[in-house]
């Protein structure tokens, strides 16, 4: 069969230049840094994967959207073009802008949850996940099985389980139970998509107890690109269409608009519930601006309301997965050990088993991402048990199974040369692992511990041996 190869449904504009080190101040800038990529000076990052988060180029339209910015205080022009989109697109009654997701997740939660209250969810985000402890609620997760295995196969690994679920509804009682957090996709599981079956499911036995569902949107439309992929039934359809569905089996969601949504800052809350709608916007004017501003310009509105648009487009979709599926494709050639099926944003090293001579309690994730950025500069992120934090009731480390590195792929940024460098240098990692050395805390903040860390190698003064 004659090969074609997919490509970008762009071309490239306008460039950044970036600064090349040498591995002698690459050292020096990961000791300065505590060992914590969070940490690093963007100007000594290479390729920077730490995240997909605000971090996508945007387009000529949505620079010149930019120019169209109303800096009204109130009831800004661009607030209606973004609320009209959301309804448009995820359908949902109410927009409620905010500065970012967690911005939205705390609103929700200081809404919904009173203390005591279970908040089951298809695994744990950090910012929504603090937030529901903020509120005083705990998150119990209700994920099938599968989500925490690296190895499993099953095509949609962010899916309910509807046992665990129903265990708690009658452990704890519905009136207990504020909402379901259902998330498309799951980061933390790696990427990993939920099927429309299973939120189908999930949403009529949520109904029949009365409890409520919002989705965590931030990456809902790379969901429904999987579901378009691998569901019988979608193959045909347009991702709007596909969206649509999904958000129809929810009563409201909370966004970071960072990601699918194609801009820089953004996020909102939504919801289709008036009275909820009005606790809200209440609580949106104390924390983050005016209902119709929510701590964004206006310009940035009218940004992110136009990549709504274009993040629906199925040639951008399959481009970006495409991208990520390259990347996965080079490494899975060199046997280096990943969550497989690769999910939607990134490829999610398996760094228990990259690296089995360290002890959870060295944080392997940390120290691969460590020294993958001293080999080449590439900047990745943890995502295991310092990401996990400690538990707030016995205070001890939470060690989830699930040790990752996330390779985080920018939207529309890097090119497929720097996916080769990124898997060269992972590859030839792998290689060498036994150089690699384990980390332990010098500096633990209290709360989201993973952003501020501070650590030393365990032994020696490198946590990547020559
Ligand atoms: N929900 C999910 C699934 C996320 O991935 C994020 C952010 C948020 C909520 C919070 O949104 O950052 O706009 O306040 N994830 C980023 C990441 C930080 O790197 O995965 P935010």
């Amino acid at each position: 069969m004659q090969r074609r190869s997919w490509a970008e449904p762009f071309k490239i504009k306008v460039v950044e230049h970036l600064r090349m080190t040498t591995r002698a101040e690459r050292e020096r800038a990961i000791a300065g840094a505590g060992y914590n990529t969070f940490l690093l000076p963007s100007r000594d990052v290479y390729i920077d994967l730490l995240t997909d988060s605000g971090t996508s180029a945007m387009s000529d339209r949505q620079w010149a959207g930019m120019m169209m910015g109303d800096e009204a205080y109130a009831g800004s022009e661009n607030f209606y073009h973004l609320e009209s989109a959301v309804r448009e697109f995820y359908g949902y009654r109410h927009l409620i802008p905010t500065h970012q997701g967690r911005g939205a997740e705390h609103i929700l939660s200081k809404c919904c949850i009173k203390p005591g209250d279970s908040v089951p969810g298809n695994m744990y985000f950090t910012t929504t996940r603090a937030h529901q402890e903020l509120a005083g609620g705990q998150f119990v997760d209700v994920i099938i099985d599968e989500a925490h295995d690296p190895a499993s196969l099953h095509p949609f690994k962010g899916d309910v389980d509807l046992g665990k679920l129903s265990a708690l509804i009658g452990r704890v009682g519905p009136a207990r139970i504020p909402y379901l957090a259902l998330h498309a996709t799951v980061n933390m599981a790696g990427g990993q998509p939920i099927s429309m079956a299973n939120a189908r499911e999930v949403s009529a036995l949520c109904r029949r107890h009365g409890i409520r569902i919002f989705m965590d949107a931030t990456r809902a439309v790379e969901n429904c690109w999987f579901i378009r992929e691998r569901e019988p039934g979608y193959a045909d359809r347009p991702l709007a269409d596909i969206l649509r569905e999904l958000c129809s089996y929810t009563d409201g969601c909370t966004m970071s608009g960072k990601k699918d949504c194609l801009v820089n800052i953004g996020g909102f809350l939504a919801v289709n519930d008036d009275a909820l709608a009005e606790q809200a916007r209440n609580l949106v004017v104390l924390f983050e601006g005016l209902h119709t501003y929510g701590g964004l310009a206006g310009r940035d509105m009218e940004a992110m309301a136009i990549g709504i648009a274009e993040s629906v487009s199925y040639d951008h979709m399959h481009a970006r997965i495409g991208q990520v599926q390259y990347l996965a494709g080079l490494l899975e050639r060199e046997g280096v050990p990943m969550v497989r099926p690769v999910g939607g944003h990134g490829v999610f090293l398996d760094a228990r088993a990259f690296l089995p001579q360290l002890p959870r309690e060295q944080f392997p994730a940390q120290a691969l991402a460590a020294a993958l950025y001293v080999d080449s500069g590439v900047r990745a992120m943890e995502r295991g048990a310092v990401s996990a934090g400690r538990d707030p009731q016995t205070g001890e480390n939470r060690y989830p199974r699930l040790e990752l590195v996330r390779l985080t792929i920018p939207r529309r940024v890097y090119t497929q040369a720097h996916m080769d460098v990124t898997a060269e240098s992972v590859a030839g990692l792998y290689q060498q692992r036994g150089r690699i050395v384990g980390l332990r805390f010098t500096y633990e903040p209290e709360s989201l511990r993973f952003f501020q860390a501070r650590f030393a190698p365990v032994e020696g003064d490198a946590v990547l041996r020559r």
